[in-house]
């Protein structure tokens, strides 16, 4: 059996994820605020086992009950992986106007939630011998600044090199975890709908977004949770390194 624990499983990309767990013989732990009843009529119909969890992963003082949760759930599996997709787009407004409450959100959700839930992983699974793997849901914004997403970036950023010495570290390990980062692209979810609400005056790229939207350059999150998983199936994920979805397409 295999085990995958997907973060911010109930809409977007971590539905779309969800759904490419749904096999026959996977059991899917899905974790976010609200829970998606359809989606989880829809993994029992395709004979998946799921579990849901509701859980806000940015109150940092419930993380640890939620990790119990999780792992008290795995099971008799062959492999392991978590993906951790959950993330927020906002505060988007220029430093300097940042509110420190969605300032902190962003910190705790983007970026502290992935990091102890991986820490926690890596330890939990030190003697599981099986295949094992860590996904951190990245953005190109990881690399490149974008104006008004000083804290997207900055978060995913630091995930980013979280996730480069978190993998470094792991070669040198008997029994490694891959861990890695993926950037899924500009996909058509409800982030996009709340990056294109932002006010000109507070994002300077407002028009180009609402462009790849009248464009139709938005992925599906369909096509790309597809991708992860052929890239998943493999076994020559590289630890640590950052996966692009546009090199896999
Ligand atoms: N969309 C894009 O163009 C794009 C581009 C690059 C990278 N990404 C990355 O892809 C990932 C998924 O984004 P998306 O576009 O699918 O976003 P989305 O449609 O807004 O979905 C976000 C998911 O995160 C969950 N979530 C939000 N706040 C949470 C909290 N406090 N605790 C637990 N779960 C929470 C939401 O569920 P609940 O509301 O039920 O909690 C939802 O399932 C993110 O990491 C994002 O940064 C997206």
């Amino acid at each position: 059996m295999k085990t995958y624990m997907i973060t911010g499983a109930s809409k977007g990309l971590g539905e779309a994820v969800s759904v490419q767990c749904f096999q026959e013989g996977n059991h899917c732990i899905l974790v976010a605020r609200s829970t998606n009843v359809a989606l989880i009529e829809r993994a029992k119909l395709q004979g998946a086992q799921v579990t849901s969890i509701s859980a806000d992963l940015s109150i940092m003082e419930q993380l640890p009950a939620v990790i119990e949760r999780v792992f008290s759930e795995i099971g008799n599996s062959d492999e392991l992986y978590l993906i951790n997709n959950a993330g927020v787009v906002e505060p988007i407004k220029p430093a300097g106007q940042l509110e420190q409450g969605k300032l902190e959100l962003s910190m705790k959700l983007n970026y502290l939630a992935p990091v102890i839930l991986t820490n926690s992983f890596i330890d939990k699974t030190k003697d599981f011998t099986g295949k094992k793997t860590v996904v951190n849901i990245s953005s190109g914004a990881a690399l490149r600044p974008i104006h008004g997403w000083s804290a997207y970036c900055s978060t995913k950023a630091g995930l980013e090199m979280f996730t480069r010495v978190a993998g470094l570290e792991q070669q040198k390990e008997e029994n490694p975890v891959k861990i890695i980062s993926f950037s899924p692209g500009i996909m058509d979810t409800g982030m996009q709908a709340n990056i294109r609400m932002a006010d000109e005056k507070d994002f300077a790229d407002a028009e180009l977004f609402q462009s790849y939207k009248d464009k139709g350059t938005l992925r599906s999150p369909q096509l790309v949770a597809e991708k992860l998983f052929r890239l998943l199936e493999g076994d020559q994920l590289e630890n640590g390194k950052f996966y692009d979805i546009k090199e896999l397409i």
